[in-house]
């Protein structure tokens, strides 16, 4: 498949089919107690949903069990329908750092990991065009033959993205992708993130702490909290794009963002 086109409004909606469920999901380090407990949601097929919650409440966690990095103690993990025992080829990750093999070119390090062999078979010019389309939608047209040290912050982080969809992936996992850039570069991330996701029919799970984040680009964000974690609240995020045009409705959710977070802080005893 060439580059996804994008659609006729610029956006498409987010589906009503699943991409993922996690039905009563558990999960404990050894000789950790459970980190989270009885976790259960959906990621619907091109929805961006954002997991928000404090430092340490086992959102990553959480992100490495539904992306088949972990196994889960209890319940259980389903991808596209099947259950999921590995990281599925259809799924890609990007994490707070870019993590570029130093030795490859930007071309080569976005065209990193397309050509193993639990990835779709497809041939060398499909995978090349693939690798080109995802790189200029980044905004790296020109810098193929860069090499990583020549590379600021924010375009290292930008042939991360390239990197996950020139997979094609119907779900990507995004860890915190933008925490250690400028607020600048990360507000410029946050654009790109959507419009891309949209143009590759993509769903993405975003794990943040940044509550601006989630509502700038979430379709949906769940608030995790507690020890074990868990899914405490939800919001439904329908303000249309580019939504800084909507700065009363982004202010009003912001706080009732904030007084969740702030009961549930509150419900945790600090004290043994
Ligand atoms: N490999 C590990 N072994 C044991 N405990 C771990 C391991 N990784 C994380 N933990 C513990 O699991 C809990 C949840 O950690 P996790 O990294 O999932 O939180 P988080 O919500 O992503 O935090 P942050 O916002 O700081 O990234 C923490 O108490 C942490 O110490
Ligand atoms: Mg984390």
């Amino acid at each position: 498949m060439n580059a996804p086109q994008s659609l006729a409004s610029g956006l498409a909606p987010p589906g009503t089919e699943t991409a993922l469920s996690a039905e009563s999901v558990s999960f404990a380090y050894a000789g950790t107690g459970p980190i989270f407990d009885q976790v259960s949601l959906t990621i619907r097929r091109r929805e961006i949903l954002c997991l928000l919650g404090g430092s340490g409440c086992g959102k990553s966690t959480l992100l490495r069990v539904l992306a088949g990095l972990e196994t889960p103690s209890a319940g259980r993990v389903r991808f596209l329908g099947q259950p999921l025992a590995r990281p599925h080829p259809r799924s890609a990750l990007v994490f707070q750092q870019a993590s570029l093999l130093p030795w490859l070119n930007v071309f080569d390090n976005a065209r990193f990991g397309l050509d193993f062999k639990h990835q779709p078979a497809t041939d060398a010019d499909t995978r090349r065009v693939r690798v080109q389309a995802a790189l200029d939608a980044v905004g790296l047209s020109g810098r193929e033959q860069a090499w990583p040290a020549q590379l600021s912050g924010g375009q290292a982080q930008r042939v991360a993205l390239a990197r996950a969809l020139a997979r094609e992936p119907e779900l990507l996992f995004a860890d915190e992708p933008f925490s250690a850039l400028d607020a600048i570069t990360r507000a410029e991330m946050q654009s790109l993130l959507v419009e891309v996701v949209h143009r590759w029919h993509a769903a993405v799970l975003l794990v943040t702490h940044d509550i601006d984040e989630a509502i700038l680009v979430a379709d949906r964000i769940l608030l995790m909290s507690g020890q074990p974690g868990r899914i405490s609240h939800e919001w439904p995020v329908d303000i249309p794009h580019p939504r800084e045009r909507h700065p009363a409705t982004l202010t009003a959710l912001r706080l009732q963002i904030l007084a969740a977070l702030r009961e549930n802080t509150a419900a945790i005893p600090t004290h043994p």
